[in-house]
């Protein structure tokens, strides 16, 4: 391929990690637009990684991280892989984050990044990088826990509507212009701080703990095999996913058998019965404790009862996704459980990044 003369590096390394496909093809076409223009480039999935692979590099190096944004953050996956990411002094680096796109109508309505962009770039400039690049991308929204995969027409348009957007933002990278786009939006990111925090904690702690197998599995094993983080173990023969799920989607959307189901009946009811039986319960018996002791009574403000109760509500979800997973072996529990998850229904499509997209 001959090199564009207006291009700036020599080599573009690109590692990414992708749930369900969107930023891995984001990715490719970086690397697309980067090889046409002359410069060798190189993909690298971070998927389970246990040492950061830098590969032998010449000439001036362009280094670029690329991932879903997941509850208004990087995936802690990716955000793991940057911590560890071994530091250099002056080396250039972008950040593509893909968010979650809608169409309505003829709209296509952005996701929002939060700190997916802010807190990777403050990382990367700390171990002294320079960052050249940052790009949210409105692919079609996975977030299958919340909301049914987008219809094959709306995921065309928006793949349609992307695509040119990398090409550009690419195109200008390497030719050593700065495009940092992700802080035209960073006083709305700013604001959604405290929410990405507690994402952190609902995704890992309560998200994860809304899928499971129904009895439609036939233990092929395709969703332990193919999870990123090695979150989904055998328990009792059955699939059980386990805290270091990332909600990534992927076991949901590749299951072959469709059998992977989000349980919002089931975790609609562990919500309720923890708060309106269990929580009122446990306040008035810590109130009724604190009242006989003077010391207890000025431990027990009330940030400390509200963590408490954020305590007993994991320990009941902890529970609950244990007693459910045993009772799972009952096909009538497994009936019931599809039966009362959105997911079950037809209407719930499942997402897949489209594979031809070059
Ligand atoms: C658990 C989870 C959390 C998500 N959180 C956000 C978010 O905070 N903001 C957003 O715009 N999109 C969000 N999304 C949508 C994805 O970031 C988006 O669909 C992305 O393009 C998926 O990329 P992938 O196919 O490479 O996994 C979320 C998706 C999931 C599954």
């Amino acid at each position: 391929m001959e090199r564009d003369s207006k291009v700036q590096y020599d080599q573009l390394i690109i590692y990414y990690f992708s749930g369900t496909g969107n930023a891995r093809n984001a990715a490719r076409w970086i690397q697309n637009t980067g090889q046409q223009k002359g410069v060798s480039t190189q993909l690298i999935n971070i998927d389970r990684f246990d040492k950061i692979e830098v590969p032998g590099h010449f000439g001036k190096i362009l280094i670029g991280f690329c991932c879903p944004t997941h509850g208004f953050n990087l995936p802690p996956l990716m955000l793991k892989f940057i911590f560890k990411f071994p530091k250099r002094k002056n080396c250039d680096v972008f950040l593509l984050n893909t968010r979650g796109g809608l169409k309505l109508y003829n709209w296509h309505v952005p996701g929002l990044s939060g700190v997916a962009q802010i807190l990777p770039a403050i990382i990367l400039w700390i171990k002294g990088f320079k960052v050249v690049g940052m790009r949210p991308l409105d692919l079609p929204s996975n977030w299958l826990i919340l909301h049914p995969g987008l219809t094959q027409k709306a995921v065309t348009s928006i793949y349609q509507h992307c695509q040119p957007k990398v090409q550009q933002f690419t195109l200008k990278i390497v030719r050593g212009k700065k495009d940092r786009r992700a802080l035209w939006t960073l006083p709305i990111d700013i604001l959604l701080i405290p929410i990405a925090i507690g994402y952190y904690f609902i995704g890992r702690f309560f998200l994860a703990k809304t899928l499971i197998a129904t009895d439609t599995c036939n233990n092929c094993d395709v969703c332990i095999s193919k999870c990123p983080v090695e979150a989904i173990v055998k328990v009792n023969e059955r699939p059980f996913w386990t805290y270091r799920c990332e909600s990534c989607m992927r076991c949901v959307n590749i299951c072959p058998q469709r059998a992977i189901e989000t349980t919002h009946g089931y975790s609609t009811l562990v919500v309720f019965v923890s708060s309106l039986v269990i929580s009122p319960f446990l306040m008035a018996g810590i109130k009724k404790l604190g009242a006989m002791d003077f010391f207890l009574q000025s431990v027990l403000t009330e940030k400390i009862l509200t963590l408490i109760n954020a305590f007993f509500f994991l320990v009941f979800v902890i529970l609950s996704y244990g007693v459910l997973h045993f009772f799972m072996r009952f096909k009538f529990v497994s009936r019931i459980i599809a039966f009362t998850s959105l997911s079950k229904y037809r209407f719930w499509r499942r997402y897949k990044a489209p594979k031809q997209v070059v």
